[in-house]
C-alpha cells in the first residue's frame, strides 16, 4: 500500500496504544467478519470467519497450536476450550501479551493456553514444533511475508495443518494513484498502523514455495464487505469511550478509515483472503 521505512514501522506501539479501544470498535474478536446477510450482528459474522478457519484447521483433541498474532488472546482461549487443544499464542506487542495472560489466567485456562512476545518472522520455536498454525489477520502488518511463511511452515510438523486469513490486494495500485490518494492510506495508517496487502495468489505461491499442500483458497471479499457499515455502528455507540482511549482524532480516523476500505473493497483494490494448508508427511 503506501512505503514504509525502518524507523516508521512500529506496529508494537501501535498495538499498544489502541488495544483497550479496538474492542468497543471490532467487537468481540478483533477481526473482519463473514456476514450471512447484510445486516447481521457483528459479532455472529466475526465468528464466522473463525468457524471458517477452524474448518479449515481439523482440530483434534491434545494437539498443540500456535496462534500467530493473537491480540488479547480470544481465539486462543476459544479454541482451547472449544477442540480441547493446547495454544501458544505469539505477538509483538507486550499489552497483548499482558492482557492476554490476564484474560486467561481469569478464565482459568493458564495450563492450556500461552502468550509470548515473539517475532512471527523470526519466532525462534524449534522445527516441527506445532500440529497447527493458526495465523488471522496479522500478516498484512509483518514486512516480510515469506520470512513470516516460512517460520510458520518450519515449526509445523510433517502433517499437520496450517490456516491463515487477512485483507488481500486485488491490483496493482499504481505509483501515481498512491501519491493522488496518500491523504487516504495516511489516514488508514493512522487508524490501523502501517499495513501492506499483497494477493491472495502470492501467499498461495509463498505457501507451496515453503512446501505445503494449499488445500483450499477463498475469496471472502463480498461477504466482509458488511464489515465496515458494523465498525461505523461501533463508532457511533461508543463515542465517548473511544474518543477517551484514542482522542477525537483518532476516533475520526477510525470512521475515515472504514469509509476508505470499504471504497477500496467496492472499487476492487482490497478484499478478503483464507487459505488452509497441509505440510505433507514425509
Ligand atoms: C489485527 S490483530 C489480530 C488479532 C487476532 N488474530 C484476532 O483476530 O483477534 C493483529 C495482531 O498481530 C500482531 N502482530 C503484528 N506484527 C506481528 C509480528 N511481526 N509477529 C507477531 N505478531 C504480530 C499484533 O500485535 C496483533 O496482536
Amino acid at each position: 500500500m503506501t512505503e514504509v521505512t525502518d524507523e516508521s514501522y512500529e506496529p508494537a506501539d501501535h498495538y499498544d496504544r489502541v488495544t483497550h479501544a479496538w474492542g468497543l470498535l471490532l467487537g468481540a474478536e478483533l477481526h473482519y467478519g463473514v456476514f450471512a446477510t447484510p445486516d447481521e450482528e457483528l459479532d455472529r459474522a466475526t465468528h464466522r470467519l473463525t468457524e471458517r478457519m477452524e474448518e479449515g484447521a481439523r482440530f483434534e483433541k491434545g494437539l498443540r497450536v500456535l496462534d500467530v498474532g493473537c491480540g488479547t488472546g480470544a481465539q486462543a482461549r476459544h479454541l482451547a476450550t472449544t477442540h480441547g487443544v493446547d495454544v501458544v499464542g505469539i505477538t509483538t506487542s507486550p499489552v497483548g501479551v499482558a492482557t492476554a495472560r490476564e484474560l486467561t489466567e481469569a478464565a482459568g485456562l493458564s495450563d492450556q493456553v500461552s502468550f509470548e512476545q515473539r517475532d512471527a518472522t523470526a519466532n525462534e520455536f524449534p522445527d516441527d514444533s506445532f500440529d497447527r498454525v493458526w495465523i488471522l489477520e496479522s500478516s498484512h502488518l509483518m514486512r516480510d511475508r515469506e520470512a513470516l511463511v516460512s517460520e510458520a511452515t518450519r515449526v509445523l510438523r510433517p502433517g499437520g495443518r496450517l490456516v491463515w486469513c487477512d485483507i488481500v490486494r486485488h491490483r496493482v495500485i499504481p505509483f501515481l494513484e498512491v501519491r493522488d490518494r496518500r491523504d487516504e492510506f495516511a489516514t488508514l495508517r493512522e487508524a490501523f498502523g502501517d499495513a501492506r496487502m499483497e494477493p491472495l495468489a502470492d501467499y498461495v505461491r509463498w505457501f507451496e514455495e515453503a512446501g505445503l499442500t494449499v488445500e483450499q483458497a477463498d475469496d471472502l471479499t463480498e461477504a466482509t464487505l458488511p464489515t465496515f457499515q458494523a465498525w461505523r455502528d461501533n463508532a457511533a455507540r461508543h463515542r465517548d469511550a473511544v474518543v477517551e482511549a484514542l482522542g477525537e482524532r483518532g476516533h475520526e480516523a477510525f470512521v475515515r478509515s472504514a469509509d476508505i476500505l470499504e471504497s477500496l473493497w467496492r472499487d476492487g483494490t482490497f478484499g478478503y483472503g483464507l487459505i488452509a494448508a497441509a505440510k505433507p508427511a514425509p
